[in-house]
């Protein structure tokens, strides 16, 4: 198994549809409060409008051969206009908007790798290949995790990459993590 990485040109966004739809029911399917709200969640509710809506745009694909099998998807955006990307769910994603010193923050927005391919670094390198991407722009200090709940191997997993929990909102649906 040799796996590389592309970029993903907004032009070329459908190759990561079945993928991201796959990402909504993944985390239906952990979430203990409100999974409902995953129901109208979906590549056209979500990663469309969040492409638009967002100033800055990185979605890194990793391929094996010829078959997309995983992606992550990072985001410069406005702290005013941020909805946490949660589709029609408008909510304050940020607790505390002065800690939050920059107009702009950064934010690893969405990340899925199929089940066969997990556990064996790739996800390791695309959140390395984001964060780079995000600590590229000088002027963005704040960078921005969203778990769903139940997703404790993914809370883990950013955990263990040094993020802290910052605070939760819609009733504990999601957990945002924060770099500082
Ligand atoms: C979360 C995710 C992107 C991580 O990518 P990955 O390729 O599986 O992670 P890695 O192989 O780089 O593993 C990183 C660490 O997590 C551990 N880990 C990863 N998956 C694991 C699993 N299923 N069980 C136990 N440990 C696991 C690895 O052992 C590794 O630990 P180490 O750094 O101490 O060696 C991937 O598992 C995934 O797509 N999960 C489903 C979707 C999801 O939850 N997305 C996040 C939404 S916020």
């Amino acid at each position: 198994m040799t796996i590389h990485y592309e970029v993903v040109s907004e032009d070329n966004i459908y190759c990561i549809k079945d993928l991201c739809n796959g990402l909504m029911a993944y985390q239906k399917s952990k979430a203990k409060i409100h999974p409902e709200f995953f129901d109208n969640m979906n590549f056209e509710t979500r990663m469309l409008p969040a492409l638009k809506s967002s100033k800055e745009n990185y979605i890194i694909a990793a391929k094996d051969k010829d078959e997309t099998i995983g992606y992550a998807y990072s985001t410069i955006a406005s702290k005013y206009t941020y909805s946490g990307g949660f589709a029609t769910l408008q909510c304050d994603a940020f607790f505390d908007f002065d800690s939050v010193k920059t107009e702009d923050v950064g934010c690893l927005s969405q990340f899925f790798i199929k089940d066969d391919y997990r556990g064996k670094g790739i996800g390791s390198q695309m959140f390395r290949m984001s964060m780079d991407w995000l600590n590229s722009f000088k002027d963005i200090k704040d960078i921005f995790i969203f778990v769903s709940n139940g997703n404790d191997d993914a809370l883990n997993f950013y955990l263990n990459k040094g993020f802290k929990i910052s605070h939760e909102i819609l009733d504990g649906f999601i957990t945002v993590l924060r770099n500082s």
